[in-house]
């Protein structure tokens, strides 16, 4: 049996908890996987940004990517080394960056998903150019914004195309606040849209390949309190609606990490952000979910890298549009652009790696989640963010949350008939003594 490793490379940014998670949980994991004729372990590193050779080798056999939506040197590099070396990357660099909100609206309108209604209009004023004179004076018509706003009914959302990290959003709630909110625009690229109000419930599902998460939210809340800590907000269908929606709209794009949010209003899920192929994965948001999106990621990531996963070249929209055409109530032609994810992640074989070689992993995070370290990489995110005097509370209130988790963790496995053995109960006691 011959040894090798498979490194995975983590190419960030601002972020600083979840990496430093990431490569202790893997470290404290201590894979050794038989695969085939090799023994395969693992190394994590994180990316350097520096000049490259396009031809130089890439030691990487998968990145995890939290730059290429805007950072070009990290986009360019990974496009050279998915092309020329196999790399295998989170998320479809190509993909990313030719598809904005826009295009996934279309994109999902075309498969029959209820994405509100939405105008584009053209921006208030353009950046000079040499040819927009003469484009704009033969052919830009004059248009009645008034109009547009009655076609849609207020209220109505302005937010840019392209979208991301609420920039440029306005809830407005009649004509004249929309010609003095476009008028104030510039040149961003503007969506007009049907407000989904009132809604009953706001859910944020987030996908890692074929592992679908759903998670309430409020987009009301101040940002530490967005993400909420509940569990009865689905009945019924939803959750499997909900997750053969995002896995509909990763499987269609290519992306392998990626968040959706939808609404609930009169029975019907409206989705409306979901190209956000960087989504949040910071502790000071997640706080309560951090951990199962933290494991969602090593899962997906250790079975992609461990198993050589192959990017695929294309993103082959065939195989969803022959259903879209299909004469089926949309639910099952849902189910059937679901199903073409699923095998394109290869689902199945996924489930078996995990059950085969990752069913320590439940332990190994809960027992991390309960140590020092991690209290100390919780406090350096929230000190990144809050200012000095709240950082003891804040720290408190996401650590506090965070071992909230871990007790429902226990009765979690417990109701699966996976419980935690003793040895590391006690290693990692829960700060409440549970009963014995
Ligand atoms: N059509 C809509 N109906 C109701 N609320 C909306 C709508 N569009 C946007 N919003 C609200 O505005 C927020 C930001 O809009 P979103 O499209 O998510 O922009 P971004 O891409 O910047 O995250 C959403 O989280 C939601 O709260
Ligand atoms: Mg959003």
């Amino acid at each position: 049996m011959a040894r090798v490793t498979r490194t995975i490379g983590l190419s960030l940014g601002a972020d600083l908890c979840w990496p430093a998670a990431y490569e202790e949980v893997v470290r404290r994991l201590q894979l050794e996987l038989p695969l085939g004729r090799d023994v395969v372990d693992f190394a994590v590193e994180r990316v350097t940004v520096e000049p490259f050779d396009l031809q130089q080798p890439c030691r990487y056999d998968l990145v995890i990517d939290r730059l290429t939506h805007w950072f070009n040197t990290s986009r360019e590099w990974i496009k050279k080394a998915v092309i020329l070396d196999g790399l295998y990357v989170l998320n479809n660099p190509w993909s990313l960056q030719s598809m904005e909100k826009q295009t996934t609206y279309v994109a999902m309108m075309k498969l029959g998903l209820p994405v509100p209604r939405t105008w584009l209009v053209p921006p208030r004023r353009h950046e000079p150019t040499a040819d927009l004179q003469p484009t704009l004076q033969r052919y830009a018509r004059l248009f009645d914004l008034g109009e547009i706003g009655e076609d849609l009914g207020y209220p109505l959302f302005m937010k840019p195309y392209d979208g991301g990290g609420w920039r440029g959003v306005t809830r407005i709630k009649d004509e004249a606040q929309l010609r003095a909110v476009y008028d104030e625009s510039g040149a961003t690229l503007m969506h007009l849209q049907e407000a989904i109000e009132p809604f009953d419930v706001f859910v944020r599902t987030i996908g890692v390949g074929p592992q679908v998460r759903a998670v309430r939210y409020d987009p009301g809340a101040a940002l530490h309190d967005r993400y909420q800590v509940d569990f009865h907000f689905l009945k019924g269908d939803d959750w499997a609606y909900l997750s053969d929606q995002m896995l509909t709209i990763n499987g269609f794009f290519g992306w392998d990490f990626n968040s959706c949010e939808s609404l609930r209003k009169d029975t019907v899920w409206h989705p409306i952000d979901f190209a956000n192929a960087c989504p949040d994965f910071q502790v000071t948001s997640l706080h309560y979910h951090w951990p199962d999106l933290l494991k969602d990621v090593l899962r997906w990531t250790l079975f992609c890298a461990a198993t050589k996963a192959e990017m695929r070249p294309t993103l082959d929209w065939k195989p969803f549009f022959a259903i879209a055409k299909k004469d089926l109530p949309f639910r099952e032609r849902l189910a059937g652009y679901a199903e073409i994810t699923r095998k394109r992640m290869q689902a199945d074989r996924f489930a078996d790696f995990c059950d085969k070689h990752l069913s320590h992993l439940d332990e190994v995070v809960w027992e991390f989640m309960g140590t020092d370290q991690a209290r100390a990489l919780v406090r350096g995110k929230v000190a990144a963010l809050f200012p000095e005097h709240e950082v003891d509370s804040f720290t408190a209130h996401f650590w506090g949350l965070i071992q909230f988790w871990r007790k429902t963790e226990v009765d979690r496995l417990d109701a699966v008939g996976k419980p935690l053995s003793a040895d590391v109960q006690q290693r990692a006691p829960l700060p409440i003594a549970r009963k014995a």
